[in-house]
């Protein structure tokens, strides 16, 4: 039994490998629509006529004929440009690496032997980038607020998020908006028409409002101070420079100025002496002894 599981495992993954390297098949006959990944291959299949043409109006809406086939021709042509390939056998278009230029309107057209038209038939090619790097981030709007980004690489993106609950969704569904939700991880699912791929972020809470003002506040303070400091330096610098120091020691100036106690005025003095002589008595001449 297990053996059977075991062969039955292998079977599935072969099987799946295989997938993953089949080529895209498009039929004028089925749906018009054909989407191929850049660089991937691409295997086109014509109905078994007689005569057919096949023509590309490509993006700039210029038309251009790849293969011109009438079963009479010893020689199966080539067709034009030489990327693709035509297999007889089984009338198959092969285009090995799908190209940007190759996306456009393909019209088969189809005659009988004698050239009578069997019908016309089109199919639109698209060709996508693969969907990759997907990439997510998030934001703090207000408290109760938290916005979560998804981008990723390719063409035609369609964004898918999980939770689907509780959601508002934004800019072509690249943005999701949590609201009022205690949700710790979302994914974001990114698909086009070839691939798909996914990515997951995990949420914190977003911290409370008046602490982020706060801590503003506060860097805004030691930015102030930082400033205030520099501003301080610089004229001190200046100063410095204006009285150059050598080696960083400061030359200290002192005014001395010397008053001696002792030549304190040295106002011109007038001094009047009055001399009495006993011994000579001022002789007055009006009155002799
Ligand atoms: C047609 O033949 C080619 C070459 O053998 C092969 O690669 C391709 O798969 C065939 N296509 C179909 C639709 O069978
Ligand atoms: C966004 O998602 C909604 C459903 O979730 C869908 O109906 C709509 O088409 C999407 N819009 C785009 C631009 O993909
Ligand atoms: C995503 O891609 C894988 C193959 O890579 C495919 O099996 C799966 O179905 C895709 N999922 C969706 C939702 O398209």
């Amino acid at each position: 039994m297990q053996d059977i599981l075991g062969i039955l495992l292998m079977f599935a993954g072969a099987a799946s490998g295989l997938l993953v390297q089949d080529p895209v098949v498009c039929r004028f006959t089925e749906s018009n629509q054909c989407y191929v990944a850049l660089g991937k291959r691409l295997h086109l299949q014509i109905t078994m006529e007689d005569r057919f043409e096949l023509k590309i109006i490509d993006k700039t809406s210029t038309s251009r004929l790849i293969i011109n086939y009438r079963k009479t021709q010893s020689n199966p042509p080539n067709p034009n440009p030489p990327r693709w390939q035509f297999v007889n056998d089984n009338k198959t278009m092969i285009l090995t690496s799908a190209e940007r230029s190759d996306a456009g309107t393909y019209t088969l057209s189809t005659f009988d032997a004698k050239g009578n038209s069997k019908g016309d038939y089109t199919l639109q090619l698209n060709i996508e980038a693969q969907v990759s790097s997907v990439k997510l981030s998030y934001s703090c709007l207000f408290p109760e607020v938290r916005k979560v980004y998804c981008s990723a690489d390719g063409d035609n993106l369609r964004f898918n998020w999980t939770p689907e609950s509780a959601i508002r969704l934004e800019n072509e569904n690249s943005t999701l908006v949590l609201e009022k939700t205690h949700i710790a991880s979302v994914i974001c699912r990114v698909e086009n028409h070839i691939s798909n791929d996914s990515g997951t972020i995990t949420l914190e809470q977003c911290s409370d409002f008046t602490l982020i003002i706060l801590s503003l506040v506060c860097v805004l303070l030691i930015i102030l101070s930082v400033l205030a400091f520099y501003i301080y330096k610089k004229r001190q610098g200046l100063r410095n420079k204006e009285a150059p120091s050598q080696d960083g020691t400061e030359l200290v100036y002192a005014q001395v100025t010397h008053l001696p106690k002792n030549k304190t005025e040295t106002k011109p003095r007038i001094w009047f002496y009055w001399e009495s002589n006993p011994g000579h008595q001022r002789s007055n001449p009006a009155n002799p002894h």
